[in-house]
């Protein structure tokens, strides 16, 4: 028997984030540009007695190890689904920053169901991995699948894209997290105080840029960069205004582009090299307007196991 599994699964950010109208089931339509980034936590599952949840890292404190961890929630889907306990010790090695934008959650979820197939032979098809991932969150099909991929319906229906190249980024922590919810009615609320409406009988259908597109395919960043956009960073710094000032930071030290990651509080620079990253990110700390900063490239593949190879 395997003794236990290791799963590498990436962070993502969010190039394009269109948001279509409130549904009648409290989602939103989207049309969502995933890229995965360099960014990682890596999963592994034990045999244990009874699930149990652990984390390590510098942001472990900040993770829920109880059965809200998503992670947790995807072992017992998988094991309900076959019919099994979800007797395993998921233990999260944590790099990727926990206070929002960047999926932390998702990856782990994905994480964990692919290390649980893989440590009980279940055997599970992609389409039935895919699916569970779904169930368990919008953003969760894509740590599985990686690379780029349009997210349709509220995220989940994914289109893989091609990237013909790398794209480097600076990643600014903010100080505590948003809920993810909240930046969601925040959105609808905007949009009803400038009269336009939030619901779907409202809100034209969100659609994908093609110029956005065709910037991933040829590996452009500056096209990218003019390209990129964020329907809910407006909600998020009206949630969180001090993030203008993160904003604005990494914009006066030259990066292309500057925004919110998904949403928020994380802030996201693209830039045109590794030699940049470097600078922006420099000129990020010496702002104090974050928490941390990381560097980092995309696209990264999606969950991956490491161990056994
Ligand atoms: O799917 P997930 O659990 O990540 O969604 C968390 C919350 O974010 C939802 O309950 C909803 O309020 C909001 N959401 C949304 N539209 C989406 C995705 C998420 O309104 N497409």
């Amino acid at each position: 028997m395997t003794a236990s599994v290791t799963v590498r699964v990436p962070a993502k950010v969010n190039v394009q984030l269109a948001v279509g109208g409130l549904r009648p089931d409290g989602f939103h339509d989207l049309a969502n540009v995933f890229l995965a980034v360099g960014l990682h936590d890596n999963v592994t599952a034990t045999p244990a007695d009874a699930l149990r949840v652990t984390c390590s890292g510098p942001d472990a404190g900040q993770v829920p190890l109880d059965a809200t961890n998503l992670a947790a929630r995807a072992a017992l889907a998988l094991a309900a689904r076959h019919g099994r306990e979800a007797d395993v010790h998921l233990h999260i090695d944590k790099d990727i920053p926990v206070a929002g934008g960047m999926a932390g959650g998702s990856a782990d979820a994905a994480g964990a169901l692919l290390a649980c197939d893989a440590l009980w032979g279940t055997g599970a098809s992609r389409e039935e991995l895919l699916d569970i991932c779904a169930e368990l969150g919008s953003d969760v099909p894509f740590s599985l699948v990686g690379g780029a991929a349009l997210g349709r319906g509220r995220g989940e229906i994914l289109t893989p894209l091609a990237v013909g190249g790398t794209f480097h980024w600076v990643f600014a922590v903010a100080d505590g997290g948003l809920s993810t919810p909240a930046v969601y009615r925040e959105c609808d609320r905007l949009r009803e105080v400038a009269g336009t409406g939030a619901t779907t009988a409202d809100v034209p259908d969100p659609e994908p840029s093609p110029a956005l597109i065709d910037a991933l395919r040829a590996g452009d960043a500056a096209a990218l960069a003019a390209a990129v956009t964020n329907d809910l960073q407006a909600a998020a710094v009206s949630l969180r205004p001090s993030l203008t000032a993160t904003l604005e930071a990494g914009t006066g030290a030259g990066a292309l582009a500057a925004m919110v990651s998904g949403s928020g509080p994380t802030t996201a620079f693209l830039v045109t090299d590794a030699a940049e990253a470097e600078k922006v990110a420099d000129a990020l700390r010496a702002s104090g307007t974050c928490r941390a900063v990381r560097v980092t490239s995309g696209p990264a593949a999606g969950a991956t196991v490491v161990t056994p190879a």
